[in-house]
């Protein structure tokens, strides 16, 4: 066999299978190598183009090299600013936190105090969580099913996904999972307002049940939408009620904007879609203009750590934070978070239409430009919801079917059944079309196989 030579996908895959953990996920599924990138579209080394509808797990709100994040990074490199420091303050910092603190609604930021983490979203969520518990005195956290807050030992512990969590012994005790409204699998069997509601209903039995078996908890940490759990929105009535729960008993609200930041979901931050004020508000991905970043925003009140109870090396990174305070100016000057409403809708409507003819989608859903298509199998009874199993591995020859056609997108969801859609806020009504079209072709070409072999 022909050893594969440098410029071809398959030199650099071989490498990489060879240098790099076992652990490393995208590649799997995504098996190329990247050369360049602009915009929506990325080029591999063999100079296919692809549309990037994973965009950097949606940190790349303004796509790939966007002109005002090549010119924020460059001006801090011209003027021989300093690239890191710490948590030492600088006018890049400054800035960042006056634009921050201008988007965030102002209920929440004129009582609002900041803190830099890691840079990665899964250390804000473990700032968030001792933040919690250091201003309560209390140990336990409560989460949903289906979560997701990232990696590291804490924040996993708070994540729904059971398979990373498996051989990891000893995870963060006292943390406890509730039904989130995930209407299409509801855990009561309910789905739509009436499942949102039992699951409020149950949260607050669980809260003020003497025999619940939970003591009374540090603080709840949800995501608005939940992203790698397959894209989920939650119902504004159903977080509402979970606001007006946990703030009745002085329970910290700890909302995981890590995905959902900066526009995507159709308003600057998804909590703003109910209108609630979050006691604690966690941000990274897209506030870093596509460099690493992440920021815990919280009420005043719970300031109650000492000098150094969290903190971390790289938390003073000035290229990210410039390229941060461009991407804020540059999503609020362009409306970005209602282009992605308008534009997801428009999307959902397409998406919509292929599930029409199409007999493997169980549900279009989403919000903004965090859209999801969930794979079903059809072959198989529904239940009394008449929702059908998950088909993990249809799921994946969709996505394969794609990146062969130049759209890239990843999986997620429950067993990974879920297709998600999370292009740059940037993309154009043209381009919504084609990533459509190439859809449809793909899902038509895998049914048609499907069909062939059944
Ligand atoms: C909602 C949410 N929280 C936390 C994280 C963890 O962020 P990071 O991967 O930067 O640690 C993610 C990552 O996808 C996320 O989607």
């Amino acid at each position: 066999m022909n050893h594969p030579t440098r410029g071809h996908n398959a030199y650099y895959l071989t490498n990489q299978e060879l240098r790099e953990s076992n652990a490393r996920s995208y590649p799997r599924r995504i098996p190329i190598a990247i050369k360049e990138a602009n915009g929506i579209m990325v080029k591999d080394v063999e100079g296919k183009n692809y549309f990037d509808c994973l965009a950097g797990a949606g940190t790349l709100a303004l796509g790939h090299n966007h002109p005002v994040v090549i010119e924020a990074i460059q001006k801090v490199l011209h003027h021989q600013l300093p690239l890191h420091t710490l948590d030492i303050t600088t006018p890049v910092k400054d800035e960042f936190i006056g634009e921050l603190f201008k988007i965030l609604p102002k209920e929440f930021s004129s009582k609002a105090k900041i803190l830099f983490c890691g840079p990665t979203g899964a250390d804000a969520v473990e700032a968030a969580i001792k933040l919690v518990k250091t201003a309560t005195g209390k140990r336990s956290i409560f989460s949903f099913h289906g979560a997701y807050h990232g990696m590291t030992h804490g924040a996993l512990s708070l994540t729904g996904n059971v398979s990373p969590k498996q051989s990891v012994a000893n995870l963060m005790p006292d943390v406890h999972f509730l039904p989130y409204p995930y209407s299409y699998r509801c855990p009561f069997q309910q789905g739509g307002d009436l499942g949102a509601q039992t699951s409020s209903h149950y949260v607050q039995h669980v809260l003020d049940d003497p025999e619940s078996g939970i003591v009374s908890p540090a603080g709840m940490i949800m995501e608005i939408v939940q992203g790698e759990g397959g894209v989920i929105p939650a119902p504004n009535s159903w977080i509402d009620q979970i606001r007006s729960i946990t703030q009745d008993r002085g329970i910290p609200l700890i909302i995981d904007e890590v995905q959902t930041g900066l526009g995507r979901t159709g308003k600057l931050f998804a909590f703003e879609h109910s209108g609630i004020v979050p006691d604690v508000v966690i941000l990274s991905k897209a506030i870093g203009g596509s460099l690493p970043l992440s920021v815990v925003v919280y009420d005043e009140s719970l300031d109650k750590w000492s000098p150094g109870a969290h903190a971390g090396t790289f938390r003073g990174n000035q290229m990210a934070m410039a390229a941060g305070t461009a991407t804020i100016r540059f999503i609020q000057e362009n409306k970005l978070e209602i282009q992605a409403d308008k534009l997801g809708n428009k999307m959902m409507a397409s998406l919509k239409e292929v599930q029409k003819n199409s007999s493997s989608i169980g549900e279009v859903r989403g919000r903004g430009l965090m859209i999801g298509v969930e794979i079903v199998n059809t072959q198989q009874s529904p239940n009394k919801m008449q929702s059908y199993p998950p088909y993990p591995e249809l799921a994946r020859q969709i996505q394969h079917e794609c990146l062969k056609r130049g759209l890239i997108l990843e999986l997620g969801g429950r067993y990974g059944s879920v297709v998600r859609f999370l292009p740059p806020l940037i993309v154009t009504e043209k381009q919504v079309d084609i990533i459509c079209e190439i859809f449809d072709t793909a899902i038509q070409s895998v049914e048609r196989k499907l069909l062939h072999f059944t």
